[in-house]
């Protein structure tokens, strides 16, 4: 198992993301509900969570909860949106004690109000922390997120407010709900399970994909660890070659 000592510190992903990923097939190998494995699934997002921030990881995108997740049965849904409320309740002193700043990406209108204004108050209350940047995607898929963008872009062009010449690639990262983070240079799926399922289809371009066997509820800090190294052994082209990418590492343009 992976240890701490063997990271190199100066050289981490600034934004990590996660599929969380194995609940339901957890749960079931133990003869129990599936909502018993969402259950113990909070346990690995707070032990991840402070893995990530005892690190100094800017960014940490977790998805909790995809569009195509609101199509499950009713009593999966209610029960995993009952969860979300009262963890998010629970969470937010230790959130704060830890300068854990929590937001959201996703279509949050479609969740039921109760938990969208105890989501909405976490998000106040953790506002004005400055350390790691919790995200979590909720009822989220890079789909919609990409047409939301292009719909505002189209608004916006033809109110005069941007010229569809001036739209770049910054520009366009700006309308997506990601626009004020860095892409995730690391992006970790539990479970054994090998696609991406409509997460952060665009920002994950030049992502590290990192792919285990293990279930959601069993990932502890020592399973992100062992990701993080892996990301440490790669080397990351950008669609240049290895010599100019050593050449550049060791002449220090970065
Ligand atoms: C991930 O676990 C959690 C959510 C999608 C909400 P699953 O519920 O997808 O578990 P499996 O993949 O069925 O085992
Ligand atoms: C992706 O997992 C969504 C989340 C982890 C929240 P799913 O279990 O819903 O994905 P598929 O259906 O196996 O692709
Ligand atoms: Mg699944």
């Amino acid at each position: 198992m992976a240890s701490l000592s063997e990271i190199d510190k100066s050289r981490l992903p600034v934004h990590i993301a996660i599929i969380m990923d194995g609940n339901g097939r957890w749960a079931k190998e133990k003869g129990e509900s599936r909502l018993f494995g969402h259950y113990n699934g909070v346990e690995s997002v707070r032990n991840v969570v402070e893995g990530c921030a005892e690190l100094g990881i800017g960014y940490l995108t977790l998805y909790a909860f995809s569009t195509e997740n609101w199509g499950r049965p009713e009593d999966e849904v209610n029960g995993l949106m009952a969860l979300m409320v009262e963890t998010i309740r629970k969470e937010v002193p230790t959130l704060n004690r830890n300068n854990i700043k929590l937001t959201t990406i996703g279509n949050t209108s479609l969740l039921p109000d109760f938990a969208r204004a105890e989501l909405q108050e976490a998000i106040d209350l953790t506002q004005g922390n400055t350390g790691l940047t919790l995200i979590v995607a909720l009822s989220y898929s890079s789909r919609w997120e990409m047409l939301q963008a292009v719909q505002q872009i189209s608004k916006d062009v033809k109110n005069n407010l941007l010229q569809y010449d001036e739209i770049t690639e910054q520009v366009f990262n700006r309308y997506l709900s990601t626009g004020p983070y860095p892409d995730p240079e690391l992006m970790i799926r539990t479970s054994g399970e090998y696609r991406i399922s409509n997460f952060l289809l665009y920002q994950l371009a030049y992502a590290e994909l990192y792919f285990t066997e293990t279930r959601w509820p069993d990932f502890r800090k020592q399973h992100l660890y062992e990701a993080i190294l892996n990301y440490q052994k790669r080397e990351r082209r950008f669609g240049k070659t290895g010599e100019q990418i050593r050449q550049e590492t060791s002449s220090g343009i970065h």
